[in-house]
């Protein structure tokens, strides 16, 4: 029937390599805010929706089978936004990580996080690490949550213990090696992102990953986070495919 072929033609549309996903995708999750604005609505209802598309994307990445996903949720520079804004998002935060809890342990998702979650709200802590402690035992994907986060903290905090370990003797200056180093990040064991996104158009990383997104492919789309959808999302990971990674070597083509 017409109907069955358009809907093939869409799915067709839509299709990935599963032989080519990347391992890790980061995602700068930016434009809340001007999705609001446009709409004459407040900020905070961006967020709102905000929390929508997050729920969207974690579910498209588990049913894709890529095992590490990683969202920008909160930078340590985002502490400078006024009191009322900072307010709403963490109770935002805490009520979405509460309501989710029982879907990531539906599907096998381990909740993790990156940054200086003591400096977050006591409730919003609280929710985080109950749904961190209640999905431990799963496997099927990591979704970390960067939160309070920065890059140069993160690398500044390795450089520390690092510091520590020389000053104890347990280690010497001579061994210190990029694998060494890693050991030091907020997750040792988690792999660099393949594929970085960032919504809204900025052409910044905006002080995330710094260290892990050496040879990360990076793809900007103008769309706001609010509107990313599923099919935006394969949208990007397609975009991914089709790109030759080289990490300094020559190309395939010579
Ligand atoms: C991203 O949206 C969410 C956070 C940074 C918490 P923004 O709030 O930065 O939205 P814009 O960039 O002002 O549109
Ligand atoms: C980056 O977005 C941080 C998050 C998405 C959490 P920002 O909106 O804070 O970044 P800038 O200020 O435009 O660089
Ligand atoms: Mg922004």
């Amino acid at each position: 029937k017409g109907d069955h072929g358009i809907l093939t033609a869409m799915v067709g549309m839509d299709e990935l390599d599963r032989s080519n996903l990347p391992r890790h995708v980061a995602i700068i999750m930016d434009g809340n805010g001007r999705w609001a604005k446009r709409r004459g609505l407040k900020r905070v209802l961006g967020h709102h929706k905000g929390a929508d598309a997050v729920h969207e994307i974690v579910t498209a990445t588990r049913d894709l089978g890529i095992p590490w996903l990683t969202l920008y949720a909160f930078s340590e520079e985002n502490w400078q936004r006024p009191q009322q804004e900072i307010q709403a998002l963490m109770g935002l935060l805490g009520r979405f990580l509460k309501k989710e809890r029982q879907e990531m342990l539906d599907n096998g998702i381990r909740l993790s996080a990156i940054g200086r979650i003591d400096k977050l709200p006591e409730t919003t802590r609280r929710e985080l690490l109950e749904t961190m402690s209640a999905t431990s035992v799963n496997h099927d994907m990591v979704l970390t949550l960067a939160l309070s986060y920065g890059g140069r903290q993160e690398i500044v905090d390795a450089a520390r213990a690092l510091a520590l370990q020389v000053q104890s003797g347990s280690l010497r200056p001579e061994d210190f090696t990029e694998e060494v180093f890693s050991r030091f990040l907020y997750i040792p064991a988690m792999p660099d992102p393949d594929l970085l996104i960032r919504t809204s158009g900025e052409y910044r990383i905006s002080n995330f990953l710094l260290w892990q997104i050496a040879y990360s492919e990076l793809y900007i789309t103008p769309i706001l986070w609010p509107d990313f959808d599923r099919r935006e999302y394969h949208r990007a990971i397609r975009e991914y495919q089709q790109r030759e990674r080289r990490f300094g070597n020559t190309g395939a083509a010579g």
